[in-house]
């Protein structure tokens, strides 16, 4: 049977896995699952861990649910293992969103100075998960989930002894879904050809049945009505000129680069009203605690829906069992270039579709990008690696540099404004500095 481990198991996604194993029990024989968090997500790692028992016994599957506090306890000798872990929860979260937004700069957990503060109290938690990897389960696949996920997996490839590591992202998976929607075709008939990084991620060519609609696709993107989006993300509608002389599919992230002063006059009214992004999943998370309580529930309820991370467990289970079972299918997933992407460092993470195998994922070449885009995804590698420098040194000039070279950074001055405030803000979560 199949040990997978679980790094912060307390989270309100949790149920989503544990469906998604359940879903795929016959192909992926699950025996055990073990869910560690820390001593501040006890509370919420033992009511989402009693639904996840709950869900199991339902199912009637032996799937062993194990709770625990201690990391390297529950390493020893897994085959899998997933990280969904948040440093500092959402309190941290809310100041990443809320810091820039004074100095009029969107925050954005991922993308922009809050992606890279979340970077910098992540990575070395991380690291030092890959180090037991390393000593307890050394032949484990690490699937990395948590944020900012490909800076993480950058710095996972570049700074650890781990090599059997994925990051994944659920937003490929949800514009395949959209684009479906947009051409009213089933979800199964449609392949995208993916390429970029994380949350920067293009869609150069779609297939239904194997032939291009590329064009026609271009067109429904263009329609305001089939924007693609996330929960999580405004859907401000696309020029539709911009749209069509793109030529490839932006993703709902790229409304940060390509809309950024809409996008900022948002998150400022916003936060004026509902709150913040983090405020907002504040309160869904209570109130998915509270149905998560109820010992009449036993499945994965609806209101999961409101996050962002949807499909989420489609995306790791469905890895998970093409490389258990050797599949050789073809999933995006953020991985070492190896070339797939030309103008992109061979040995950078990369966000691409891949061919899944037992060794791992094979990327699959596309040559370089339109020339359109190509400057823009180096920019942000560039970013996520300075970023992911930042975090392993500790070092305040190299912190400084990734926040000025961040697009949504209009300058150094109002970056070192940013970057003070902030590692003041976070210190507790910032031994490196
Ligand atoms: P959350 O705030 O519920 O945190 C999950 C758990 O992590 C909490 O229970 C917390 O106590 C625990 N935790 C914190 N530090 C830990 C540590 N050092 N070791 C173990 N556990 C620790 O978070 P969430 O909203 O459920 O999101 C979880 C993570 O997944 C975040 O990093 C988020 O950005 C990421 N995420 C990624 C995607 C994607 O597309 N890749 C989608 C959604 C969420
Ligand atoms: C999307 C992204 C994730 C992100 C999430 C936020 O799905 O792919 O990387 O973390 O949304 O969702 P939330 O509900 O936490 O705002
Ligand atoms: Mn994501």
């Amino acid at each position: 049977g199949v040990k997978i481990v679980t790094i912060g198991g307390g989270s309100s996604y949790t149920p989503e896995l544990v469906e998604g194993f359940i879903k795929r029990y016959d192909e992926l024989p699950v025996r055990e699952l073990w869910l560690v968090d820390i001593e501040a997500g006890k509370e919420k790692l033992e009511i989402v861990g009693n639904l996840a028992k709950r869900m199991v016994a339902k199912a009637g599957l032996p799937i062993e649910v194990h709770l625990t506090l201690d990391r390297r306890e529950a390493l020893k000798g897994a085959d899998f293992v997933t990280t969904q872990f948040r440093v500092g929860l959402l309190e941290a979260r809310a100041k990443d969103e809320k810091i820039p937004l004074k100095y009029n700069v969107i925050g954005q957990e991922t993308n922009g100075p809050g992606g890279l503060f979340k970077g910098l109290r992540t990575i070395p938690v991380i690291l030092e998960i890959c180090k037991d990897i390393e000593e307890l389960c050394p032949e484990a696949w690490l699937v990395n989930f948590t944020n900012p996920a490909g800076m993480v997996t950058e710095s996972i490839l570049r700074y650890s002894n781990i090599k059997k590591v994925v990051g994944l992202c659920n937003v490929p998976i949800g514009m395949r879904m959209g684009i479906a929607k947009s051409l009213n075709v089933e979800p199964e008939r449609v392949q995208v050809n993916f390429a970029g990084l994380n949350h920067m991620v293009y869609g150069l060519d779609t297939f239904v049945d194997g032939v291009s609609v590329q064009e026609q696709v271009i067109e429904a993107m263009a329609n305001p009505d089939n924007a693609l989006t996330m929960k999580n993300i405004s859907g401000l509608s696309w020029e539709p000129d911009f749209i069509r002389g793109l030529g490839v599919i932006p993703c709902g992230y790229h409304r940060y680069y390509y809309k950024t002063d809409e996008m900022l006059q948002e998150e400022v009214e916003k936060a004026e009203t509902e709150g913040t992004r983090a405020e907002v999943v504040q309160r869904l998370e209570k109130e998915l605690f509270e149905l998560y309580k109820d010992e009449t529930l036993d499945i994965k309820p609806p209101q999961l829906e409101k996050r962002g991370g949807a499909y989420y467990s489609d995306a790791a289970c469905s890895l998970i069992n093409s490389i258990y079972n050797d599949k050789r299918d073809i999933q995006p997933v953020n991985t070492r270039n190896n070339g797939a992407i030309a103008s992109i460092p061979e040995d950078s993470a990369v966000e691409v579709n891949c061919v899944i195998t037992k060794d791992g994922p094979k990327p699959i070449s596309v040559g370089d990008l339109p020339v359109a885009v190509r400057g823009l995804v180096q920019q942000i590698k560039s970013f996520e690696r300075v970023a992911a420098e930042a975090a392993v040194t500790g070092d305040y000039n190299t912190a400084l540099l990734a926040m000025t070279i961040n697009p949504l950074v209009p300058s150094d001055k109002i970056a070192k404004q940013i970057l003070d405030e902030m590692l003041e803000a976070h210190k507790e979560h910032l031994p490196q500095f």
